[in-house]
C-alpha cells in the first residue's frame, strides 16, 4: 500500500569529486545508474516522487525515463541557488510529510526509508556513527539534542573529530520547509545554500528534531570512484544473496559479478569468476568458471568454462564449451564444444559445431546471417561465409570454406586443397645434422 508521503531526491549536483564528465548520479553500480536505485526504493512507498535536476539534466531525465514513468522532475536554479538547500527551493510536494534523499545513496532500501515515517517530530534526520567520518557533514549533539550540522569544509579542528555524521536523509513537515528554506544563506566555505542549515534554525526555535541512527551499509553517500566501488560490492552481495535464497548455487560468490537486471529460474549453478550482465535470463543451466554472459537467454544449457555470450544470444538445450563466442544467435539443441565464433547465426537441433568453426558474418560493410538446419555436422576449422543457409542433415568436412549460398539437404560439403608430398624436402631444407 502506498503512503501519503512525498519523496524528494536531490540529483542536481555536479559531483566534481567523481572526476568525470558524466553526472555523478548516472554512474552505475550493478549495471544501473545510482539514481535508479533510490527512485526504485521511493516508488515502492509513494506515488509522489520528485527528482531535482540541473547538471546534465537532459541526460539524467532521459536515463530515468527508460526505467520509470510518472516521476516529477524539478529543475533547480543552480546558478543563483546552488547547494542542497537551493535544490529544495522549487519543489512543491503533494503531501504534508516530505522525505528528502540525496541522489548519491544507491544503497537505500524501502525498509530503511519506512523507519523515517510515522514520527510526530518536526524533523527526523539520519545519523551514522563512523570511525572515519571524513567526507560527511558532522552532526553536533548538545545536551542530548541535535543542534546543528556542520559541513566538513566549514568544520573547525574539534568539529572534524565528531564521529556522528549526517547520512543525508531527512523527514520534514512541509510547513517546516516552507518556513526555513527562504531563510537559508550561502555564507559558508562553498557559497552554497545548505539544506542542513535548517537543523540549527529549527533547534533555535525549539522544534523537535529526532536523530535516527542508521548504518552505512544502507546509507552510504557516493562521492568518489572508491565510494562507487564499495557501494557496488555491497549491492552485489545483496543481489547474490537474494538469488541464492531462491535456490541458485553460486561457487565462491564474491568472485561472481552480476547486474541488477539478471534473472534466474529453476536450478542454476554459477561457478566462480562468472560475469552476468544486462537483462540476461538463466534457466536450469550451469554456467562454468570465467564465462561472460551479456543480455542473453540461456535455458537448460551449459556454458563454459571461459565462454562468451554477447548480447541477444538465445541458447536452449545447448552445450557451449571453452573459448566459444556467440553473438546475436539462436542455438537450439546444439553442441559447440571448443574455440568457435558463432555470430548472427541460427543453428538447429542435433547440430554439432567442430572446434575452430567461424561464421564470417561481416564483409567490412554489412553483417550477414548464417542459418544451419538440424543434424548438421560442421567439421573442425570450417568457415561459413555469410549469407549462408544449410539445410538439415548435412555434413561439412573439416577445413572447408563454405562460400555464400544455399546448400540442400543430405549432402557432404567439402573444399580442400589436394595434399602434395615433396620427397626429401626436410633434409634438403634443414640439412642432415638435424635428423634424429
Ligand atoms: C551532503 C550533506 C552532508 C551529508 C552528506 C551525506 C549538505 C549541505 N550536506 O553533503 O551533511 O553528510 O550529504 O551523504 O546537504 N545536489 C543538488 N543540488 C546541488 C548540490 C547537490 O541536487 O546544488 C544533490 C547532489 O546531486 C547529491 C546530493 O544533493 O545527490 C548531495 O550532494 P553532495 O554534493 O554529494 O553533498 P555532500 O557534500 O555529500
Ligand atoms: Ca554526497
Amino acid at each position: 500500500m502506498l503512503t501519503p508521503l512525498s519523496i524528494v531526491i536531490l540529483a542536481a549536483g555536479k559531483g566534481s569529486r567523481m572526476k568525470s564528465s558524466k553526472a555523478k548520479v548516472l554512474h552505475e553500480i550493478c549495471g544501473r545508474e545510482m539514481l535508479y536505485f533510490s527512485i526504485k526504493a521511493a516508488r515502492e512507498i509513494t506515488d509522489d516522487v520528485i527528482v531535482v535536476v540541473a547538471h546534465q539534466k537532459e541526460a539524467v531525465i532521459a536515463s530515468m525515463e527508460k526505467h520509470f514513468t510518472g516521476l516529477t522532475f524539478v529543475t533547480q536554479d543552480a546558478t543563483n541557488f546552488p547547494g542542497t538547500g537551493g535544490a529544495m527551493m522549487g519543489v512543491s510536494p503533494k503531501y504534508d510529510d516530505v522525505l528528502v534523499l540525496n541522489g548519491d545513496m544507491p544503497l537505500i532500501t524501502q525498509t530503511s526509508i519506512q523507519a523515517f515515517i510515522n514520527n510526530d517530530s518536526d524533523i527526523v534526520m539520519s545519523v551514522i556513527a563512523l570511525q572515519d567520518p571524513s567526507g560527511y557533514g558532522r552532526v553536533i549533539i548538545e545536551n542530548g539534542k541535535v543542534s546543528r550540522i556542520v559541513e566538513e569544509k566549514d568544520a573547525s579542528h574539534d568539529e572534524k573529530a565528531v564521529q556522528s555524521v549526517n547520512a543525508g536523509v531527512y523527514a520534514f513537515k512541509h510547513h517546516v520547509l516552507q518556513k526555513y528554506l527562504p531563510m537559508l544563506s550561502n555564507d559558508n566555505a562553498q557559497n552554497e545554500y545548505y539544506l542542513t542549515d535548517i537543523i540549527a534554525m529549527a533547534h533555535t526555535d525549539d522544534l523537535t528534531i529526532s536523530p535516527l541512527f542508521v548504518h552505512e551499509s544502507e546509507f552510504k553517500g557516493v562521492n568518489s570512484k572508491h565510494d562507487l566501488a564499495i557501494s557496488e560490492m555491497i549491492m552485489m552481495d545483496r543481489l547474490r544473496k537474494m538469488w541464492m535464497d531462491t535456490g541458485v548455487i553460486m561457487q565462491l560468490p564474491d568472485t561472481i559479478y552480476m547486474e541488477e537486471g539478471v534473472k534466474f529460474e529453476g536450478e542454476c549453478v554459477i561457478e566462480n569468476g562468472v560475469r552476468l550482465c544486462g537483462n540476461s535470463i538463466i534457466v536450469n543451466s550451469h554456467i562454468k568458471a570465467h564465462s561472460v554472459i551479456e543480455n542473453s537467454i540461456v535455458k537448460n544449457s551449459d556454458v563454459g568454462p571461459l565462454a562468451h555470450l554477447r548480447p541477444l544470444s538465445i541458447l536452449e538445450d545447448t552445450h557451449i564449451g571453452n573459448f566459444v563466442e556467440v553473438k546475436k544467435s539462436t542455438l537450439t539443441g546444439v553442441k559447440a564444444g571448443h574455440l568457435s565464433y558463432l555470430g548472427d547465426a541460427t543453428i538447429g537441433e542435433g547440430s554439432n559445431i567442430g572446434a575452430g568453426t567461424i561464421t564470417c558474418n561481416y564483409d567490412g560493410i554489412n553483417k550477414y546471417q548464417t542459418i544451419i538446419g538440424k543434424n548438421v555436422f560442421v567439421g573442425s576449422d570450417t568457415q561459413l561465409v555469410a549469407p549462408v543457409e544449410i539445410a538439415n542433415n548435412v555434413m561439412i568436412a573439416a577445413g572447408t570454406t563454405v562460400t555464400s549460398g544455399k546448400y540442400e539437404s543430405d549432402i557432404l560439403i567439402l573444399s580442400r586443397t589436394p595434399i602434395r608430398k615433396v620427397a626429401g624436402f626436410f633434409t634438403k631444407f634443414f640439412g642432415k645434422g638435424t635428423q634424429c
